[in-house]
């Protein structure tokens, strides 16, 4: 390993406005949590005045539920139990931390109550009852009070700015929490809308040979591997999703006929990707669109990933998670059975004519020019990315069992975290490290689970320790899925916002506030998607 963890190097180019940058940041933080803490205090003193307004607006909330507008609602019993929860959970981390073991049990059993009964509230698609949050809110209510009591009190413990940013990270756990059983629901399958123009397009494909010899000529431009150009790949079973990834890029673009987008989906949504891409206009850029059943030196015998996947243990393992919960099989979120979504790891050897690649996911959409990426001085590395530390504890301890000899003799548990979703890739670093055989040795390690649970950061973590290099904030700005209070400002200023979380914005649960900046890249009076709307 030529390089320390990318969190041991501060890098000149780290310039004092990014750190003004921060310190902003940081001190709205501060700002934050002091006023929720002063909020909850007044609150607790005034014996739940929200209760009683509820109940007398509580008739208003009889007809069906928008998620969005019902977790906004400042009068909505969902809003008053997540914030509850919130200031609960940064309770049983102080608990702990005093060693009141007996408390912090006591809260998480009322947070779990809580959690359930926002789940259920999702799943039924009616509000959360008077009835039913009472009994809970009360009780959180005199747990939070006997926390401050015994001197646990939130303003006084909270002194350092470690414990300020810990606070604000439940903050964002608990939204993670109450996204993801949320999302389970939303994970069901593509909405009907979106199903829709899939099967109009996939019909267009059977119906018109045209298209399939416009695509199979296509297939040889040279464009696709002239590395004078730049190059994008995304690996997606959605198309609408890639659509919006490839035309907010090429919106963006100074130069769009110079921009080359490589399209990885699955077989069963070929034709209607084909079908799109090929009857759209994209400012001139070149597209290319494969699927992933023709990759066929991708097999069990040379790629663990596609072998665990095909092992009916690891099958079980791979949707442990969901069984834990009992939900119905439906409900499991098919895209971790996906072998698109590890198809990143695999990137020189889809494209080993290329030398720099930038990597998008499909719940992203661009902003801004995103050619200087590949220009940026990479110092020999083999990933440009974000790095996830800063503004909660994202380092790899969160995401590996360092429990585990192999992974602690190796790592360092303080090293910072990135993100996957933009991230620059030189593909000659990545040959001569040996990337991908470093993914494949550490998936085989993690064959019973015990390294990690799920996902693909992690693997990645480990692929790239020290082969990392950390980008400005602002190319990849993150949680636009799951983060309510996301400042203005910053979403404003990045060049690729990130939907990662489970409200993504073709969901009905997305959230308000975010999705016109994706809706905004889709053709509304495209006639499919305006036939698809209605059905
Ligand atoms: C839900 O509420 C949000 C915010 O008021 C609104 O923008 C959105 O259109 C609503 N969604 C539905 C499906 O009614
Ligand atoms: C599996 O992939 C390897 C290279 O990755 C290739 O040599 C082999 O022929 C493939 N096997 C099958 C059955 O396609
Ligand atoms: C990468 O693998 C090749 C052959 O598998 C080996 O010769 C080379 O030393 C490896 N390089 C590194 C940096 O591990
Ligand atoms: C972490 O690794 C240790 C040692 O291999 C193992 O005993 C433990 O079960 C692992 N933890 C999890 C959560 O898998
Ligand atoms: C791309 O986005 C623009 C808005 O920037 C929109 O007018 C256009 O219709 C979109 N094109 C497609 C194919 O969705
Ligand atoms: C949107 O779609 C319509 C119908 O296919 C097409 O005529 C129009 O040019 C498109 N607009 C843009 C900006 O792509």
């Amino acid at each position: 390993m030529r390089r320390r963890a990318a969190d041991f190097r501060r890098p000149v180019r780290r310039r004092f406005s990014y750190w003004i940058w921060v310190l902003l940041g940081l001190s709205s933080v501060v700002g934050l949590v002091l006023f929720v803490v002063h909020h909850n205090q007044n609150e607790d003193r005034d014996e739940y005045p929200l209760l009683e307004r509820n109940a007398r607006l509580e008739h208003f909330a009889k007809e069906s539920l928008n998620f969005t507008e019902e977790i906004l609602s400042v009068k909505s019993f969902s809003r008053q139990l997540t914030q509850q929860m919130i200031l609960a959970k940064a309770y049983v981390v102080i608990a702990k931390e005093h060693n009141n073991l007996h408390l912090a049990w006591q809260l998480s059993a009322k947070i779990r109550g809580c959690q359930l009964l926002l789940s259920k509230a999702a799943m039924t698609g009616e509000p959360v009852t008077l009835e039913e949050a009472e009994p809970i809110i009360k009780s959180l209510s005199s747990l939070i009070f006997k926390a401050q009591d015994i001197h646990y009190d939130i303003a006084t413990t909270i002194v350092t700015m470690k414990s300020h940013i810990q606070a604000l990270e439940e903050r964002a756990n608990a939204a993670t929490v109450q996204s993801t059983v949320f999302g389970q629901i939303a994970a069901e399958g593509l909405p009907k809308s979106l199903h829709c123009l899939n099967v109009k397009l996939m019909s267009d494909w059977l119906k018109k040979p045209s298209l399939k010899a416009l695509s199979d000529e296509k297939k040889n431009s040279q464009r696709l591997v002239d590395n004078n150009l730049y190059h994008f790949c995304i690996f997606s079973d959605n198309v609408l999703a890639t659509s919006v990834v490839v035309n907010s890029t090429v919106s963006n673009a100074d130069h769009p006929k110079q921009l080359v987008f490589h399209i990885v989906t699955d077989g069963v949504n070929y034709g209607a990707v084909q079908t799109w891409f090929l009857s759209n206009d994209f400012k001139g850029a070149t597209i290319e669109v494969q699927n992933i059943e023709e990759f066929h030196w991708l097999n069990a015998s040379y790629s663990p990933i596609v072998k665990q996947l095909l092992n009916p243990d690891s099958k079980t393992f791979y949707f442990g998670l969901y069984q834990d919960a009992n939900v119905e099989p439906k409900m499991r979120n098919p895209k971790f059975l996906s072998l698109l979504n590890h198809l990143r790891f695999y990137i020189p050897e889809i494209y080993p004519q290329l030398e720099k690649v930038v990597f998008l996911d499909d719940d992203v959409v661009v902003q801004k020019d995103l050619t200087q990426l590949f220009s940026l001085d990479l110092h020999g590395n083999v990933n440009g990315a974000v790095e996830t530390c800063l503004e909660a504890f994202h380092r790899y301890y969160k995401y590996l069992n360092f429990s585990n000899s192999i992974i602690s003799s190796k790592f360092d548990p303080q090293a910072c975290a990135w993100a996957f979703g933009m991230n620059i890739f030189d593909l000659v670093a990545w040959r001569k490290a040996n990337a991908t055989a470093k993914y494949h040795y550490w998936q085989e390690q993690n064959a019973d689970g015990t390294l990690w649970k799920l996902g693909t950061l992690p693997p990645g973590l480990l692929c790239f320790y020290g082969l990392t290099e950390p980008l400005d904030r602002r190319w990849h700005v993150l949680g636009l899925g799951y983060d309510l209070n996301i400042d203005n400002r910053l979403i404003e200023s990045a060049a690729v916002i990130h939907f990662n979380g489970n409200m993504k914005p073709w969901l009905k649960f997305a959230i308000g506030r975010y999705k016109p900046l994706w809706d905004k890249y889709i053709n509304q009076s495209h006639p499919y998607l305006q036939d698809c709307a209605t059905s």
